[in-house]
């Protein structure tokens, strides 16, 4: 059996993962995930509490009918452009394996969000290329350096997270779709699994009508406050949304994912909102640690990168000090060979946990 990828999440030792002690959950930041630090819509909580026991006792629609057209509408995206998943992790395992074959070529960013190395080279045996972001530019990507090494390369797929994970770097909407033009035999996956955090809209995800190479990712995990139900769709050409479609199994996501996702969707004001505040929150919290040691990387999503390298400070210490106190951050070390126990990974929570966070990170420097 293929090893599996690292993650965060690994407050649930302290909160215990049999749930027997789940009242714990509120003294715990959980930081090394990047989860909404908000609640899901008032009008999710309320539909889902009032039909609770109904959503946990029936057959979902077998294939998500209603939340596809409610994606559809809101999203402004054909419903034969789009299927749905239980999260995004589970898309990209139905997907991947049925558009690459083994040693295929694949061009991914180093770092990037580690599942897709993990399904890539580990999984399906891809031939794994790293167009590697550097440190001195803040990770960001430099379209030209990427053009250089497509052409180079010309990989069957490339793939890009945006915003990145970890880095919280974005790249303009015009550079994606340019990049998709320019290199027209080439598939590109952009997985936006932070875009609505970036201020206004800048998704490609319905110019998958116009790009028969585009394919969008999209969790519903961090920008709706969904992770523990699990849901994200995918957006593609109808070539390819018809070869995927029929490896996704009936009933993929359980019902009360779907009522919270439609919920969720038409809900624009509230999360809207909530993005808005995700913007202070960070920059706050990002103020409050300029300390000269410490250098952090500017981000547009709910989370943001340290590099402790003068702080004489090594991730693991960091890390690990602070679960004594239930703040979990990430050590990036397993997201990049780049990372050599220098960066950690904060997530943006409420006020309250960030001055926690900023101020137990600021007693250890
Ligand atoms: C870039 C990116 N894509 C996908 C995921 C997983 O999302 P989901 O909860 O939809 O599986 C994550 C989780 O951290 C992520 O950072």
């Amino acid at each position: 059996m293929s090893k599996q990828s690292e993650h965060g999440g690994a407050f649930f030792a302290a909160i215990g993962d049999d749930f027997s002690t789940l009242e714990r959950s509120s003294k715990v930041i959980s930081a090394d995930v990047l989860d909404a630090w908000f609640d899901p819509s008032p009008k999710v909580i309320k539909k889902v509490r009032e039909y609770l026991s109904f959503a946990l006792k029936t057959s979902p629609p077998t294939h998500c009918e209603g939340l596809i057209r409610i994606i559809s509408k809101q999203r402004e995206i054909p419903q034969e452009n789009i299927v749905v998943g239980s999260g995004s992790s589970s898309l990209i395992f139905s997907f991947f394996p049925h558009i690459l074959n083994k040693g295929d070529k694949v061009m991914i960013l180093d770092p990037m969000y580690s599942e897709y190395p993990h399904i890539l080279e580990d999984v399906i045996g891809a031939t794994v290329y790293r167009h590697v972001l550097n440190k001195k530019f803040d990770f960001a990507i430099d379209c030209d350096l990427l053009v250089k090494d497509i052409t180079k390369i010309h990989p069957t797929v490339m793939v890009l997270v945006n915003p990145n994970n970890p880095t919280g770097q974005y790249l303009g909407k015009e550079d994606v779709l340019e990049l998709a033009k320019t290199f027209s035999d080439v598939i590109f996956v952009v997985d936006e699994a932070y875009i609505d955090y970036v201020e206004r809209d800048k998704s490609v995800e319905r110019e998958v009508v116009k790009h028969p190479n585009l394919v969008v990712i999209k969790s519903m995990s961090k920008v709706y406050g969904l992770s523990g139900v699990r849901l994200a769709y995918l957006t593609a050409p109808v070539s390819i949304i018809e070869k995927i479609s029929q490896f996704i199994p009936p009933w993929p996501v359980s019902l009360v994912a779907q009522i919270a996702g439609v919920e969720a969707l038409k809900d624009k004001e509230y999360y809207t909102q909530k993005y808005a505040e995700t913007k202070v929150l960070r920059e706050a919290m990002i103020q409050d640690l300029l300390i000269p040691s410490l250098r952090i990387f500017d981000s547009v999503a709910n989370f943001f990168l340290v590099n402790l390298t003068g702080t004489g400070l090594s991730a693991r210490n960091i890390v690990e000090e602070l679960r004594e106190q239930n703040i979990y951050l990430r050590n990036c070390d397993s997201i990049s060979k780049q990372f050599h126990d220098d960066f950690i990974r904060i997530a943006v929570k409420d006020k309250t946990s960030n001055k926690i966070i900023t101020s137990a990170l600021k007693a250890l420097l």
